[in-house]
């Protein structure tokens, strides 16, 4: 029997690639722990230039522990929250000149006169917050509440305008010990047109604008991808080495490779235009142009339009300038503009003017007002939510408002399109409220031929032909009543009970959602968890013919494994997967502090329900009225008899409680136990746990490449636990600690 060598790759190769992963792993230490690097900056990252490419020729090389899964030595986790070093506010709007000369009336009752304004674009896309170390990147995130983002700190290197590495400069000196600087990600609009031409050439949905696009790009797994790649590589190297056909792999691996390139060469075209800066250390300007200048000369990408005007009228002239180009390319407005923000220059004048709670008293963004289009009103169609209720929408011929395609929009219901008087066939103007939602404003009555008719809504459900009719007396909603088996209120039930909020069931997608449902496998959310592989096997969307007959496929391996996994999730993410009205994650968090299980839940009465902090009296009622339900009450039993977990643990039944009111965060990789499992032990313990390290974090235990919780923990003082000390705690609480 021949040997099938563990992974593709030529052991010569392997060889360099191991050695490579010591040399930079080895300077590594030596520039962040030590401060004594022995060899240049060029020098490094030559080193790791080499090591990247051997990784994206033979991704299965790269593993959990490559170094280039880290970015300035910092390992990051994908979507963990991150504390910004400072809070990021948002801005106040105005929409016109009075409102403009109000807000700067304002500004010179505080300061004593008009200061000198920077003016810029406001630019339509995604605030970020970008963390540097000693010149090097060491944290992406998106901005989130403003105080918590998401980290996204593994996409930074393959997004070319983001530097990883600041420049010393002969204007500034060298990057600062720390600098966190603020600013917009974005698509210039000829990438973003480019990107949703290949969209629609895949026969996927196109972004409604540069910024949702923005948005999801820098929201992608590309490490997922990679590990994806390097395991159906692995396979096909396997199946290779045993002698059998390749062919079905090879088109596989294919895909995912291509599937990948793409979406890194996407990631890679996003742009970044700073606009603030938040926590530093060793820098100290005057003011915000100053500021700018700094940065820029550091090799951050700031605005090519920033100017410091010093009157009103000046201020004005630079805002409708913008407003009349603000499609111009030959104006060298590379980005979607939604108006114009002006920021008192003085740095100490800001801080003389100081914030609200939402935004600084210093900085007005001026907005645009929506553009407004005509285009035909094709249709008016009606589509019946997870709720039952029957919402008419316009589809239209596809017409460009306001940086983006649109081709349909919500009406809202019967009284609504009576009201805005529109016919189908109808000239319709149409605008962006807010510049996001598209809104059909009216008909253009002029223009009409005599052909175009009324609208009528349905009397009876598109879906399951049942009479429709108002939940209450008076509701100018109308839905269908018919909530348990309407095809089209089970099939948004279930796609939101799989979603990442509830169960977390990846292998319950929308398609998976409605082939269920066609096959007749699941009549009510109840069916779900008694799904096994012979009733999978009836339905073509989880087979796959093979030379044997058909077979389960992988779409139905993941759902049956997942659906294993979900019947352990902790109660509150059962409550929001029943679909409740008004109960999501954050209210379903609350009940399953207080009352740990859904029999507890089911017999507290209103006044319990309400007293729930972040519950109150009408998610109360909702949860009562859900309740009295029978078929509702037979899904929860059929989902307790097919293993559901209906209780989280209480500290009383998991014996002591020796953690109460300690709140501990883990990272890292532990030995004895995955990290779920810890959060589970400090739980059952009546411990918190939080996601991340603020002044209320007790103790951070840190397993194995614990990454900048660690460097947070040690600036805060928090202590540090090993494992060995973790398992002390666990057992007798702070006071066993030795
Ligand atoms: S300054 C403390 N400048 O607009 C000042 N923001 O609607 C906060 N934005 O959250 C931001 N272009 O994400 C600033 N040139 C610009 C901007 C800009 C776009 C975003 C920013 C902010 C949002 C508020």
């Amino acid at each position: 029997m021949t040997e099938v060598p563990e992974r593709g790759v030529p052991e010569d190769f392997a060889g360099e690639y191991q050695s490579l992963v010591a040399q930079v792993e080895e300077h590594r230490r030596r520039y962040f722990e030590l401060d004594a690097p022995t060899v240049s900056d060029g020098e490094y990252d030559s080193l790791e230039r080499r090591l990247r490419a051997m990784e994206r020729d033979h991704p299965e090389l790269a593993g959990q522990s490559s170094p280039t899964l880290t970015v300035g030595g910092v390992r990051s986790e994908m979507f963990e929250p991150v504390e910004h070093l400072e809070r990021m506010y948002s801005l106040d709007n105005v929409f016109d000149q009075d409102e403009l000369r109000a807000w700067a009336r304002r500004v010179e009752g505080v300061l004593g006169n008009f200061p000198p304004m920077l003016c810029e674009p406001k630019v339509d896309g995604l605030a970020v917050d970008v963390v540097y170390r000693e010149g090097r990147l060491v944290s992406l995130a998106t901005r989130g509440d403003g105080r918590t983002g998401e980290d996204v700190t593994y996409n930074a290197q393959f997004i070319l305008s983001i530097p990883t590495r600041l420049e010393a400069s002969d204007l500034a000196g060298p990057p600062p010990g720390l600098l966190e600087v603020r600013g917009e990600v974005f698509f210039p609009v000829g990438t973003f047109n480019e990107i949703n031409a290949n969209v629609m050439e895949q026969g996927r949905t196109p972004f409604a604008n540069p910024r949702n696009a923005a948005a999801g790009t820098l929201r992608q797994r590309i490490d997922r991808r990679l590990t994806d790649v390097a395991a159906a590589r692995h396979r096909r190297d396997e199946a290779q080495a045993a002698g059998r056909t390749v062919d079905r792999i090879e088109g596989r691996l294919a895909r995912l490779e291509a599937d990948t390139e793409r979406a890194s060469t996407q990631l890679g075209g996003l742009q970044l235009v700073v606009h603030g800066i938040g926590a530093r250390t060793g820098f100290d300007p005057q003011a915000q142009s100053e500021s700018y200048a700094a940065l820029a000369s550091w090799g951050l990408p700031t605005s090519r339009h920033i100017r410091v005007h010093a009157t009103f009228d000046d201020v004005v002239a630079y805002i409708e300038h913008f407003n009349k180009h603000r499609h111009d390319v030959e104006h060298d407005v590379e980005h979607e503009i939604d108006g114009v923000v002006i920021k008192v220059d003085s740095i100490a004048d800001q801080g003389r003017l100081g914030a609200t709670s939402r935004a600084p008293r210093w900085a007005i963004a001026y907005k645009y007002p929506a553009e407004v289009v005509t285009t035909t009103l094709e249709d008016i169609r009606v589509n019946v939510g997870r709720t039952g209720r029957v919402t008419p929408f316009g589809v239209m011929s596809a017409v460009r408002v306001a940086g983006s395609t649109v081709q349909m929009a919500t009406l809202h219901n019967a009284s609504e399109v009576e009201r805005k008087g529109v016919l189908i066939g109808d000239r319709v103007f149409l605008r962006k409220a807010g510049d996001v939602i598209p809104e059909i404003i009216g008909p253009v009555v002029e223009a009409r031929d005599g052909s175009e008719r009324a609208f009528v809504m349905p009397t009876t459900c598109p879906e399951c032909a049942t009479p429709l009719a108002p939940a209450k007396e008076g509701d100018a909603d109308i839905r269908c009543p018919n909530t348990r088996t309407c095809p089209a209120q089970l099939r948004e039930r279930l796609f939101h009970l799989a979603g990442r909020g509830a169960f977390d069931i990846e292998g319950l997608g929308y398609k998976a959602a409605v082939a269920l449902l066609e096959c007749g496998l699941v009549t009510d959310e109840g069916d779900l968890f008694d799904l096994d592989g012979d009733a999978l096997a009836t339905c073509p969307f989880f087979t796959r013919s093979t030379s044997q007959g058909p077979q389960l496929s992988a779409n139905a391996g993941l759902l049956l494994e997942q659906l294993a996994s979900a019947r352990e999730r902790p109660l509150w993410r059962v409550l929001v997967a029943l679909s409740i009205r008004h109960i999501g994650p954050t209210a379903a968090q609350a009940l399953a502090r207080d009352l740990h299980t859904i029999e507890e839940l089911v017999r507290a009465g209103h006044e319990t329900l309400a007293a729930v902090e972040g519950v109150g009296p009408i998610i109360a009622d909702s949860l009562i009225e859900w309740f009295a339900v029978d078929w509702h009450r037979a899904i929860v039993d059929r989902w307790r008899a097919a293993g559901v977990r209906m209780a989280d643990e209480t500290p009383e039944s998991a014996g002591s409680a020796v953690l109460a009111g300690v709140t501990v965060v883990v990272t890292g990789t532990l030995v004895a136990m995955t990290r779920e499992e810890a959060q589970e032990a400090i739980a059952s313990a009546g411990g918190k746990t939080a996601g991340s390290i603020s002044k209320k974090t007790d103790y951070l235990v840190a397993g194995a490449h614990a990454g900048s919780k660690l460097a947070k923990a040690e600036s805060l003082g928090v202590p540090v636990l090993d494992e060995a000390k973790f398992a002390q705690l666990l057992a007798g609480g702070p006071s066993a600690l030795t």
